[in-house]
């Protein structure tokens, strides 16, 4: 069944939890949408973790446009939320909608995807206003990470609890169809979640969000240089590719790949044909 934005909306009355996962390319958005995942993020994260980045910061929309193409090949039923990248729509309501549109026009995104509170109020509602869902995006929120002074749990000071609080009330007001909630105390999630009638999607906010998001590199140990302790590994599928791929090494150097069933006789007479001219060839050449 496709899932759409009104399809969060009836989980979170229904109190049916959310799952969502990155992806970045058609193969993985397949693999995923065919386990029947409810939404599917092309995050900026493909910045780390596809194109080996520091951060999220240098990617571009061409980039966003590039992967949210081929992950929308591989996905038939979950919800496409494309992220807006760091610059498309800091700078103004009207940058905000004009990359959005883009996203959805030749990204064939279905929602995306911005990080921040009250500062960008004015993008989401013009984003809104011209018919693209908005995902907001509240706590550690990582093309802030030089203002935030690193990758850090949220929410930490009282005023800090009271300004999401009061920025996840914003957001729904602006007309976000759901929040993340990025590395934040679980008590603090779980009273946004409460407020809201907009559905929170946690990572890192503990288990009373109305959903859950990963990404599949970590999900899946693909990405080793960062691996922060909210994550759930559910196969170490990184280290047995290296184990495979030195299986690989092994078997092209010891010549037992390729095998017969690997490979394309040709046929006999044929074979005999090219022999002969073969032969005929190595003595015109003496
Ligand atoms: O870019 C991303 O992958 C994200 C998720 C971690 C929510 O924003």
């Amino acid at each position: 069944m496709k899932k759409t934005v009104q399809t969060f909306q009836q989980m979170k009355e229904k109190h049916k939890k959310i799952s969502m996962v990155t992806a970045y390319d058609y193969t993985t958005a397949k693999i995923v949408d065919e386990a029947d995942i409810d939404g599917i993020l092309v995050g900026d994260s493909l910045g780390m973790v596809c194109l080996g980045h520091e951060n999220t910061l240098q990617v571009t929309m061409e980039d966003m446009i590039h992967h949210a193409k081929a992950v929308s090949k591989g996905t038939r039923n979950a919800l496409l939320v494309v992220d807006m990248p760091f610059m498309s729509y800091q700078t103004s309501a009207y940058d905000a909608v004009v990359n959005a549109g883009r996203l959805v026009q030749e990204g064939h995104a279905e929602a995306i995807k911005m990080e921040g509170g009250e500062e960008i109020i004015d993008q989401i509602k013009a984003c809104v206003k011209a018919q693209i869902p908005v995902m907001g995006h509240l706590g550690l929120t990582p093309q802030s990470i030089h203002s935030l002074g690193g990758y850090k749990i949220q929410g930490k000071t009282l005023h800090a609890c009271q300004k999401m609080n009061y920025d996840a009330a914003l957001l729904e007001e602006a007309g976000v169809f759901a929040i993340v909630l990025e590395c934040i105390p679980t008590e603090l999630a779980q009273m946004i979640s409460e407020k809201l009638s907009v559905p929170t999607i946690g990572i890192g906010a503990g288990v009373h969000c109305d959903g859950q998001i990963l990404v599949f590199h970590d999900m899946f140990g693909l990405y080793s240089e960062m691996s922060p302790s909210f994550v759930k590994m559910y196969e170490n599928s990184g280290s047995l590719m290296k184990t495979k791929i030195q299986q690989y090494i092994q078997d092209v150097q010891k010549g037992s790949f390729p095998t017969k069933e690997h490979s394309f006789p040709m046929d006999s007479s044929l074979l005999t044909q090219m022999q002969s001219d073969h032969w005929e060839a190595s003595k015109g050449e003496k």
